[in-house]
């Protein structure tokens, strides 16, 4: 059979297709980030009349326990949702340098101890890996190591034993003979992916794709990849800070939006199973410094919102925001001039989330304006208040969900006292080893902290 080739121009960052070069993705708003490959032409697919597909009735349909296995990362266990399902295809993606390549060996170490693990590098000679052991003490006989490019050698690879999970280290450098693009465009891999898709779910061996995230260039995002595998994770922190967090934004076998916590050491990733007192170790009763609890995944997890209101110098007021939504805070400025008649016309307004941690939960509401009028004030709030909850444009504050959760992990952290919407507080069944302040508008917040 005749295979017909076509050039195609597609995005980098998200594998938007174009039959022309185009300046900015329409799909992601990359910009500069096509480049030409080609590709083969869609077969036409003709049905076996002697192998019809039979739908099967769903109460028909039997549940299978299914197979998970320990990566001996407690934190990494969670976020994938108790273990790694056998035959499973999880991407785990991050900016280079972040600690990917240290979490999955640190992880192989653990699966090596009931079977075999083969750990490819595409990127990285044997003596880099194995000095990266030497470095985490590891040592085992039944981590077997590949330096190889080649997807179909990889795969021949992988079917001579029996693995008990496979790491591709990464996707982006691997390439396979069927697609004709370079190494790390769209195509490649993608088609990469789906042959490891395939090894996955033929083999039940659960396979771990490494990719790189990149900022704008010549290789693709992981992204172009989500849609296709089991399970992706991401990998974030800043270099600045020791801490990396590990966050499920996709999961076919567990909660999504799941974290795990570690801390970068000179002996590799370890787990930081109470990130609570981590985000508040340095918490100082300052004005405008409010703790918060938010939700990450299945937990509650305790962290600080500062905010820092100072007379603004130029024309124009400064308004610089992190770790939280930026629109959404424009607009908590904007309910707390109209209804809290504060003047924040001429102020310049920062936000800074500690930790790094990016909070994305309207509950935070309560929480940033009363750091703002905390800090606006230079009235500190009294020492172990956590607030939380969402407030509307007519400045009223609104109930949110998961609040028994949240007041557990303040309690457990040692908080006094919980200011949260009184709408929440009426509902509340268990009691708290804390005392519960409920509170129906941003008024009735802002004479709470000003007395
Ligand atoms: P690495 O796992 O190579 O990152 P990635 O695979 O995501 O590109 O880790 C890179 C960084 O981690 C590197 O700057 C060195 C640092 N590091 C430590 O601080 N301690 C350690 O024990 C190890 C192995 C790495
Ligand atoms: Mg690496």
């Amino acid at each position: 059979m005749k295979i017909k080739l076509k050039r195609v121009f597609q995005c980098q960052n998200c594998g938007y297709a174009s039959p022309k070069w185009i300046g900015k993705c329409p799909d992601c708003g990359a910009w500069n980030s096509f480049i030409e490959e080609v590709v083969e032409e869609e077969k036409k697919h003709t049905l076996n009349t002697m192998d019809k597909p039979q739908p099967l009735s769903l109460s028909s349909v039997e549940l299978s326990v299914t197979d998970r296995i320990s990566t001996g990362i407690g934190e990494l266990d969670r976020v994938l949702g108790g273990g790694i399902v056998k035959g499973s295809l999880i991407l785990i993606g991050g900016d280079p340098g972040i600690g990917k390549s240290t979490l999955l060996l640190q992880a192989s170490s653990s699966i090596a101890k009931f079977g075999k693990v083969l750990y490819v590098s595409a990127e990285e000679s044997l003596a880099q890996i194995k000095l990266r052991a030497e470095r985490l003490k590891i040592n085992l006989p039944d981590i077997f190591l590949l330096s190889e490019t080649s997807v179909e050698r990889i795969i021949e690879c992988a079917r001579q034993d029996d693995f008990a999970a496979i790491i591709i280290d990464s996707i982006q450098t691997v390439y396979t003979e069927d697609a004709v693009s370079a190494p790390g465009s769209v195509s490649q891999i993608r088609e990469s992916a789906t042959k490891f898709m395939h090894l996955a779910k033929t083999t039940a061996v659960p396979v771990f794709l490494i990719g790189h995230v990149t900022k704008e260039g010549a290789i693709a995002g992981p992204r172009v990849l989500e849609h296709l595998v089991d399970t992706v994770l991401y990998f974030e922190g800043d270099r600045g800070y020791a801490y990396r967090i590990l966050r499920s934004v996709k999961n076919r076998f567990g909660p999504a939006n799941e974290i795990g916590v570690f801390e970068m050491t000179g002996m590799g990733l370890e787990e930081v199973t109470n990130p609570s007192l981590l985000f508040l170790s340095e918490h100082a009763n300052s004005s405008g410094s409010v703790v918060t609890a938010t939700i990450e995944g299945t937990r509650a997890i305790l962290t600080e919102i500062q905010a820092l209101v100072t007379p603004s110098n130029f024309g124009m007021p400064r308004r610089n925001f992190i770790g939280v939504d930026y629109q959404r805070v424009n607009l908590l400025v904007a309910v707390l001039e109209k209804r809290g008649r504060l003047n924040l016309q001429g102020a310049d307004i920062f936000i800074n989330v500690v930790g790094g941690l990016k909070i994305t939960e309207p509950s935070q509401d309560l929480a940033v304006v009363s750091a703002i009028v905390s800090s606006f004030r230079d009235t500190p709030l009294p020492e172990g208040v956590v607030v939380f909850g969402e407030i509307g444009l007519s400045g009223e504050v609104r109930a949110i969900s998961q609040t028994e959760i949240r007041l557990r992990e303040a309690s457990r952290i040692g908080m006094k006292v919980a200011i949260i919407p009184k709408s929440n507080m009426e509902r509340l069944k268990d009691t708290f080893r804390l005392r519960i302040k409920g509170v129906r508008s941003i008024n009735e917040l802002i004479e709470i902290i000003s007395s």
